[in-house]
C-alpha cells in the first residue's frame, strides 16, 4: 500500500517527502484554509510537487454544479497540467468525472463513505476513489469495514480504479486499510510519524549505543594498561 500526504503545509511535505515514504499528495479546501492565507494557492501547490518529485497531487474543486467544476479543473489545469482533480461524491460531480474522465483527466472522487458511492465512482470513470475511514468512525459506524467492503467488491469485480483510505485518524487505521487492501492511505503528517515511533526502537537504540560505549571504554582501559 502507498502512502500520501493529507496536508498543505509545505514544512510537513518537505520532511515526509525526504523520508522517501511517500509517493504522493492529496489536499483539501480545509487543509489549505489552515495555510498563511496569503499564501498564493497556485504557487504552493506547484511547490508540493516539486518536493514529491512527480508522485501524485491531488486538487480540490470547491464548486457544486457540473459547469462550476468543469470550468475549475480547467483553469487548475492551465497551470498545473499533472494535477488529479479531486471531486466531490455528489450527482454533478459524477456528470463532472464522467466528462473529465472523457478527455482523459484525471480525477479523484472524494467523500466516499459507502462502497455504492464508490462503486458509482468508479463507473463515472474515476481512477481514483477515496473512502473516509475516520468521519465514519465519529459517528458509530466502522470505517476499516467499508474500506474491506470496497477492496472486496473491486477484488470480486476487477475494478480498475486505486482505492485511496482517506480520513485517517492513528496508526492502527494505517494497518487496517493495508490489511483490507486499499492501494493507497493518505496520511496526516503527524499520523505518518507516530506510525513510525516505537518505543522499544528508541530502548533498543539507547542500549546498543551504551553497549557499544562500554565496550570502547573497556577497551580504551586494556590499551592503557598495555
Ligand atoms: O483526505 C480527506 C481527509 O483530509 C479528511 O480527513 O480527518 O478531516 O476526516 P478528516
Amino acid at each position: 500500500m502507498q502512502l500520501y500526504v493529507d496536508s498543505a503545509n509545505i514544512n510537513e511535505i518537505r520532511h515526509a517527502a525526504a523520508l522517501g515514504i511517500v509517493s504522493g499528495v492529496t489536499t483539501n479546501p480545509s487543509l489549505l484554509a489552515k495555510e498563511d492565507p496569503s499564501v498564493d494557492v497556485s504557487k504552493r501547490i506547484l511547490e508540493i510537487y516539486e518536493l514529491i518529485e512527480g508522485g501524485h497531487l491531488s486538487v480540490e474543486v470547491v464548486s457544486t454544479d457540473t459547469d462550476g467544476m468543469l470550468r475549475e479543473a480547467d483553469e487548475i489545469l492551465k497551470w498545473f497540467p499533472e494535477a488529479t482533480i479531486k471531486i466531490p461524491m455528489i450527482e454533478g460531480g459524477l456528470r463532472a468525472v464522467k466528462e473529465l474522465s472523457r478527455q482523459e483527466i484525471p480525477t479523484n472522487v472524494t467523500l466516499i463513505f459507502s462502497a455504492t458511492q464508490a462503486l458509482a465512482a468508479n463507473n463515472a470513470g474515476a481512477p481514483y476513489v477515496s473512502v473516509f475511514v475516520g468521519r465514519l468512525d465519529d459517528i458509530s459506524l466502522d470505517g476499516i469495514q467499508v474500506v474491506q467492503d470496497v477492496c472486496d467488491i473491486w477484488d470480486t469485480q476487477q475494478l480498475d480504479s486505486q482505492i485511496i483510505a482517506a480520513s485517517i485518524r492513528h496508526p492502527i487505521h494505517i494497518i487496517g486499510c493495508a490489511q483490507a487492501g486499499a492501494d493507497i492511505a493518505t496520511v496526516p503528517y503527524k499520523v505518518l510519524m507516530q506510525s513510525l515511533k516505537h518505543p522499544l526502537t528508541d530502548a533498543g537504540l539507547q542500549s546498543f549505543l551504551n553497549d557499544h560505549a562500554k565496550m570502547q571504554a573497556e577497551k580504551a582501559k586494556l590499551m592503557a594498561k598495555n
